[in-house]
C-alpha cells in the first residue's frame, strides 16, 4: 500500500473507533478495500505469475517472451506473436499464413516453421505467397524463393520441372527458381527453400521437391527483447507486452515494487 492510502485506511479505522456507531466510516472502509485496494493489487501481480509461465507443447518446449499463447494470457507477448497448440503441435498464424513450428532457439531468436498446407504436398496449398510480417520477422539467411504455379497450360516448360496435380487446378504445376507472377497459369504461390538443396536436385521429382519444402526453413525475430530482459532482472519480474502503450513491459513479482498499476 502507498503511504496516503495506510493514512486514509488508519484514519478511517480510528474513526471509525471513535465513533464505533458510524455506519458512513464503516461502508466508506468496506468501499475502499473492495473497490481500490483489491483490484490495484492483483492486476499486476496476476500477469508478472502467468507470464512467468512457459509455453510447453508437445517438442516445442519452455518458450517464454517475446511469445503468448495457451497458458499465456495475450499480454505476455507481442500481439503478432501467439503460439497455438493442438494435438501437441504447435502453429503460428503469419500473414494470414499457418505454419507449423519445427523449432524455437531463443539464443539465436530464430524459429524454424514449415507451411502446413504444404504438409501433405504440392497440390492443394492456400493460395498465399509465403510472405513475412516485416516488423515481427526476417528470412534466415541461405534460402531462396521457389514459384509453384497452379493451373498452367500443358504447353508451357519449365526450366525446374513440371508435375499434374489433379485439384484445385486442373492442369499442371510449373516450378521456376525465383518470385514470378501466374503469367499463363491460374495463381503461382512462393516457398523459400535452402539454396543448398538446388545444386544437390538437379533433378525435381516431386517426393524430393515436397520434402524440401516440408522441411520447413528459419526466420529470425526482430522484436525489442533486451530492454525488458534489463529491466526485469532486478525485480524477478516476468516480460510481457503492454497493450494499451503498445509496447514490451515488466511485471514485477509481487513484493518487490509497488503494487499499483500505473
Ligand atoms: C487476414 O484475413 C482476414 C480475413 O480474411 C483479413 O481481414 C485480413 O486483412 C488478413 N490479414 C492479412 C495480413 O492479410
Ligand atoms: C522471396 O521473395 C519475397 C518477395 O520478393 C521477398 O520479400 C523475400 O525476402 C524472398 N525470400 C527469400 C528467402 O529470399
Ligand atoms: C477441373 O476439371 C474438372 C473435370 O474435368 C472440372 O469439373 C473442374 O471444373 C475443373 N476445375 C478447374 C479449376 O478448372
Ligand atoms: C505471389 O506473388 C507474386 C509476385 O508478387 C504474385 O504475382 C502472385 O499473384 C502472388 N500469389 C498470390 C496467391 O497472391
Amino acid at each position: 500500500m502507498t503511504p496516503s492510502i495506510l493514512r486514509a485506511f488508519i484514519s478511517l479505522r480510528m474513526d471509525s473507533r471513535l465513533h464505533s456507531s458510524s455506519p458512513i466510516a464503516i461502508s466508506l472502509l468496506f468501499l475502499f478495500s473492495v473497490f481500490v485496494w483489491i483490484p490495484a493489487s492483483i492486476c499486476h501481480d496476476d500477469l508478472s505469475s502467468s507470464c512467468s509461465h512457459m509455453f510447453n507443447c508437445g517438442k516445442i518446449n519452455n518458450v517464454g517472451f517475446p511469445f503468448w499463447g495457451v497458458n499465456r494470457p495475450r499480454g505476455c507477448g507481442y500481439p503478432g506473436l501467439e503460439l497455438n497448440c493442438e494435438s501437441s503441435v504447435t502453429t503460428i498464424d503469419i500473414m494470414n499464413v499457418t505454419y507449423r513450428v519445427l523449432a524455437v532457439n531463443p539464443d539465436t531468436k530464430t524459429l524454424k516453421i514449415s507451411r502446413e498446407d504444404y504438409l501433405t504436398g504440392i497440390c492443394s496449398p492456400d493460395f498465399a505467397n509465403t510472405t513475412l510480417d516485416p516488423t515481427l520477422f526476417d528470412f534466415g539467411s541461405g534460402y531462396q524463393n521457389l514459384t509453384l504455379a497452379y493451373g498452367c497450360a500443358a504447353s508451357w516448360i519449365s526450366l525446374l520441372g513440371q508435375f499434374t496435380c489433379p485439384s484445385p487446378m486442373n492442369g499442371t504445376v510449373q516450378i521456376n527458381l525465383g518470385v514470378y507472377g501466374p503469367g499463363e497459369c491460374e495463381v503461382s504461390v512462393f516457398v523459400p527453400i535452402p539454396t543448398n538443396t538446388i545444386d544437390v536436385l538437379k533433378i525435381w521429382t516431386l517426393p524430393t521437391l515436397e520434402q524440401v519444402i516440408r522441411d520447413g526453413f528459419e526466420v529470425t525475430w526482430k522484436v525489442d527483447t533486451a530492454a525488458c530482459s534489463r529491466d526485469c532482472r532486478g525485480s524477478k519480474g516476468a516480460c510481457g507486452y503492454d497493450l494499451q502503450m503498445n509496447r514490451p513491459t515488466c511485471y514485477p513479482s509481487p513484493g518487490t515494487h509497488s503494487k499499483f498499476s500505473n
